[in-house]
């Protein structure tokens, strides 16, 4: 197949949310605790993930399109029927999420990999996810965030202080460690390569 045809293989076969307002309880069978995964990249962590909360319904929202299919195809591989995959920007997908109060469980890690002012509009962490994230998670859930730039764990810990809604876990905004038990691709890496990585939990009141 050219690359041209796999291009376009992975745009149509992706797998995407429902038009327009959907449950999010609606897109895996059962009642477990409802968990999101934004910008899972590789996929590690939803693998881990499922794997150390197996009782969970774990969706993972990722933008790029050839990411979505194959994670979602080596899910199928593995018959994981506890974890969705959404293809598509997670602040649009989000706004159209239902009902509010049913997130659990909320993992970035290691999002905006974008440095420069002018790719700002591009960084998924802002006002407008934040706030559908206040409105989907259930009062004591959870909202995790991790980076390896340690100005941007400045801002995120900045805009949950301002954000309505959420009480960071410590003083500072910063845990110690990744309290899901499921690391991501990159988290691996800066855990192997002796990296710092800034962690940041914040609880829905
Ligand atoms: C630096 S990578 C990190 C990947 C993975 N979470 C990890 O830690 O290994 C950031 C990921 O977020 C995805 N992403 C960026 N903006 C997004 C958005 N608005 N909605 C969903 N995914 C997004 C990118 O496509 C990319 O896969």
């Amino acid at each position: 197949m050219s690359d041209s045809d796999l291009r376009w293989r992975y745009r149509d076969e992706a797998p995407r949310a429902p038009e327009g307002r959907f449950s999010l309880g609606e897109l895996i069978e059962g009642s477990g605790p409802i968990e999101l995964d934004i910008g899972f990249g590789r996929g590690l962590s939803l693998f881990e993930r499922a794997a150390a909360a197996p009782e969970s319904r774990i969706i993972g929202i990722e933008v790029k399109t050839k990411l979505a299919y194959k994670v979602n195809e080596r899910l199928q591989k593995h018959d994981l029927r506890n974890v969705a995959i959404l293809c598509g920007d997670a602040r649009e997908i989000l706004k159209r999420a239902e009902p509010a109060g049913s997130l659990q469980r909320v993992a970035l890690h290691f999002p905006d990999p974008w440095w420069k002012k002018r790719h700002d509009k591009r960084r998924v962490i802002g006002e407008a996810l934040l706030t559908e994230l206040a409105r989907l998670l259930k009062p004591g859930g959870e909202l995790f965030i991790q980076t390896d730039v340690e100005h941007r764990a400045e801002q995120y810990v900045a805009q949950l202080q301002e954000t309505a809604g959420f009480t960071l876990a410590s003083d500072s905004g910063y845990v110690e460690v990744n309290p899901f038990d499921a690391r991501s691709n990159r988290e691996k890496r800066a855990i192997e390569d002796g990296l710092p990585v800034w962690r940041i939990l914040a609880t829905r009141d």
